[in-house]
């Protein structure tokens, strides 16, 4: 068994694991301390050439559940697996930026957690920002916390639109059939009682405040998140071949900065509940 070495990040979220190999990943042992890592840190960074869609997903079902949800294409012949990708036939969500979301906000039950691995990646740069939902929580102001403790966010994904624009156009009628459901702004933690803030660009209307007021809310939120983003745990991750990271899709949000389209990104992606 191989000797990790394992330190946190930075930016206060999240561990870096080195000195790890892909057949690592087939050591039990070695999975229940990714499992463990997980758990503690919300997000876990670690390189590792010649990971394959077996590697990934025996680590995906050490954290839980994988899944092949209803509605999203590019599945390949490993369950779980697909691609972000602007080049292969079979890639999903290959072009533009995402602002700071949490996926599957819209299903019932959203995604517990959710791993990308690097295998192409633009040479002109490509970054995921990753957001603590429990920092950003816990740094509003006593006001604030007040008024999100007692409204629910409806969430949205519209299938025939393109990236960005899939989740929320605030002035646009959804196409029928879309996904949505309620979510809690202030979700809890049942594992460890965490409160975290989902703020998420897949809101598209609220319940238990009228919707001009949640979208001004939504708003300053967002100013908000932006102002302190080193004080609520924001993590840059620019991609490199062979990254991986797993992060807790509840306690921590994710968006996608802008790349150059011309240039291939190709990242595998695997959904877990
Ligand atoms: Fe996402």
């Amino acid at each position: 068994m191989t000797d990790l070495t394992i330190k946190p990040l930075d930016c206060g979220l999240g561990v870096e694991v080195s000195d790890v190999s892909a057949d690592d990943f087939l050591d039990p042992l070695i999975l229940d301390t990714f499992v463990s890592l997980f758990n503690t840190y919300s997000l876990v960074r670690t390189r590792v050439a010649g990971f394959t869609e077996a590697h990934q997903y025996a680590l995906a079902n050490a954290i839980g559940e994988v899944t092949d949800r209803a509605g999203a294409p590019g599945k390949s012949a490993t369950p779980g697996m697909q691609y972000v990708s602007n080049v292969r036939a079979d890639g999903v969500l290959g072009k533009g930026a995402i602002n700071f979301h949490h996926d599957h906000l819209f299903y019932n039950p959203p995604l517990k957690a959710l791993m990308l691995y690097a295998i192409e990646v633009p040479a002109s740069g490509s970054e995921t920002h990753f957001r603590s939902s429990v920092a950003f929580y816990a740094a509003l102001t006593p006001a604030l916390r007040e008024q999100v403790d007692h409204i629910q966010c409806k969430h949205l994904y519209d299938h025939t639109k393109l990236a960005a624009r899939k989740y929320r156009d605030w002035d646009t009628d959804p196409t029928p059939g879309s996904p949505t459901d309620i979510k809690p702004w202030v979700w809890q933690d049942p594992v460890t009682g965490r409160r975290g803030l989902l703020h998420s660009q897949s809101t598209l209307d609220f319940v238990g405040i009228e919707r001009e007021a949640g979208i001004s809310l939504y708003g300053e939120l967002t100013a908000f998140g932006e102002e302190h983003a080193d004080e609520i745990c924001t993590y840059r991750h620019r991609w490199a071949p062979d990254d991986l990271i797993l992060w807790h899709n509840l306690l921590v949000a994710h968006a996608r900065l802008p790349f150059a389209k011309e240039e291939p990104r190709t990242l595998r992606r695997t959904p877990i509940v």
